[in-house]
């Protein structure tokens, strides 16, 4: 553990290397099921529950590269903690694009994001089929385990098994090919709010609330003006809020066989953000419609949280000075990522004036940062701490390497780093089960350390990250760079046949 004093660091040396970084972009094509036995620590008694992870398992088809991790097939990681253990399995999510092409044994789809079949434009033009990788999100909801992609429809899986179930349309809630995007909020109140993109010249935006037994028992739809690219999106007591950075969209090279759909967007840097608010259905606020507001330009994949005070509305969003193509760029490998080169993503703050119909912005933090995380019960309500992962020097662009600790009340930070060597995935917070305050819980990230080319994972203490680890769990292998995943308390041990008797059978734990 290095604990980094953030006041006085000047010491801006590199804190990685390309060469580290890029061993863990290399595929993990096995798939394990085993009880964690290299544990330096001890894991909590009362951290009980299970851990998902989400992210691209292949970067190559039978050695044929993919153009960009995000057009990676989807692998599930799955942590089980129990009575002081963690047991670990990974998957891939059997998705038809996944069986199809391990059957041929090379890429037969187009990615969204550059990778493209084998011989040419000729063979790409005009081909238009999307490949649902179900990469992204994993989520336990209602019983049912979902792997997301925000472009399509989810993947059902066993929860204990990781079974692929097939694709889940919520008893009808969701129609064929309708997407149901990969940043799910739950509402403390206890819904599941998503919502869908459908780009175009006017773009529709369906929002749906499902609830405890994963029904839809809401579902909305508005056409706004404006090619969109929205990734993820805030829910407050009473609305859900988008922001469409401004982009455009033109698809010919994309049609040509050039290139992917989405290296065809372009920042449009001298045209407005909009923030787009829509009111739930269930709130008083439906009959006063959808308000729309503008602040500046820029770029964001993902918010940290928002909620309301008054005629007030605030958002914390990890914001880039536009959409970074550079790492998409037709012609680059994407492992030669030149991070000193892109603008790296910070932590704003917009305070959004209903009444005044103004929005202000306000820098919180300079670190480059992403994936951020939050107590669940305050998801779309004030909170005090937030959680990312951050670059390990505190200015400039580089890979996440550390977990940083906000205190929003009082400005105060902590930092846990994973540098030189490892580099940090999205961090999961874990409530303790006794916990009173906010900050009380764990912190859980994974880890890809390049010493070994393996991974771990990180258990911290939230309160006092600077602490040190409470444990690190060491795998046998590496995980490729991941994406998102969450928590449940559900113990999700699946139950062997251990003996048979004429009454009947017994079931004991795994
Ligand atoms: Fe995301």
């Amino acid at each position: 553990m290095q604990s980094i004093d953030l006041r006085n660091q000047q010491n801006l040396e590199k804190s990685y290397t390309r060469e580290d970084w890029q061993q863990g972009y290399e595929s993990l094509k096995e798939e394990y099921d085993y009880w964690i036995d290299d544990i330096e620590g001890e894991i909590p008694k009362e951290l009980e529950g299970t851990v998902f992870r989400n992210g691209p398992g292949l970067l190559d088809i039978n050695g044929q590269r993919i153009h960009h991790p995000f057009d990676g097939d989807g692998m599930i990681s799955q942590i089980i903690f129990s009575e002081g253990r963690a047991h670990f399995r990974n998957r891939f999510v059997q998705t038809e694009g996944y069986l199809a092409e391990k059957k041929a044994g090379r890429i037969l789809y187009r990615g969204v994001f550059g990778t493209q079949k084998p011989g040419g434009w000729l063979a790409n033009i005009l081909d238009f089929k999307t490949k649902n990788i179900a990469n992204t999100n994993v989520i336990y909801w209602g019983k049912k385990l979902l792997a997301l992609w925000e472009a399509a429809e989810p993947y059902s899986l066993n929860p204990y098994t990781l079974e692929t179930l097939g694709k889940e349309y919520f008893n009808h809630g969701l129609s064929s090919g309708e997407a149901f995007s990969a940043h799910p909020r739950v509402d403390p109140q206890g819904k599941l709010v998503n919502f869908a993109i459908e780009p175009g010249i006017k773009t529709k935006i369906t929002i749906f609330e499902l609830n405890q037994d994963a029904e839809v028992v809401s579902k909305q739809n508005h056409r706004i003006d404006g090619f969109c690219f929205i990734h993820d999106f805030v829910i407050t007591e009473n609305y859900c809020i988008f922001f469409q950075n401004p982009l455009s969209f033109n698809p010919i090279p994309f049609a040509l066989g050039k290139v992917g759909a989405a290296q065809c967007i372009k920042p449009e840097k001298n045209l407005p953000t909009k923030i787009i608010l829509i009111p739930r259905q269930h709130s008083p606020m439906v009959c006063s419609g959808v308000k729309v507001l503008e602040t500046t330009a820029g770029f964001i994949f993902h918010h940290a949280n928002g909620f309301e005070i008054d005629n007030k509305i605030i958002v914390d969003s990890i914001c880039y000075d536009s959409l970074a193509l550079t790492d998409i760029d037709s012609n680059q490998d994407y492992r030669q990522t030149n991070f000193d080169a892109i603008a790296p993503g910070k932590l704003w703050r917009f305070e959004l004036d209903l009444l005044q119909e103004k929005v202000t912005a306000k820098l919180i933090n300079d670190r480059a940062c992403e994936f951020p995380a939050i107590h669940p019960d305050h998801v779309g309500r004030p909170y005090r701490y937030l959680y990312m992962s951050v670059a390990h020097n505190p200015r400039g662009n580089a890979p996440l390497q550390a977990i940083l600790k906000i205190d929003l009340e009082l400005g105060k930070q902590q930092i846990w780093s994973a540098a030189p060597r490892g580099f940090m995935g999205e961090p999961i917070f874990i409530p303790h089960p006794h916990g009173q305050q906010e900050d009380a819980g764990w912190i859980v990230g994974l880890v890809y350390n390049a010493e070994y080319h393996r991974s771990y994972i990180v258990i911290l203490d939230a309160n006092d990250l600077e602490k040190g680890t409470i444990a690190k769990l060491h795998l046998k292998h590496h995980i490729p760079h991941a994406l998102h995943g969450s928590f449940t308390r559900d113990v999700l041990c699946e139950p062997i046949i251990t003996r048979k008797s004429p009454k009947g059978t017994e079931a004991t734990w795994l």
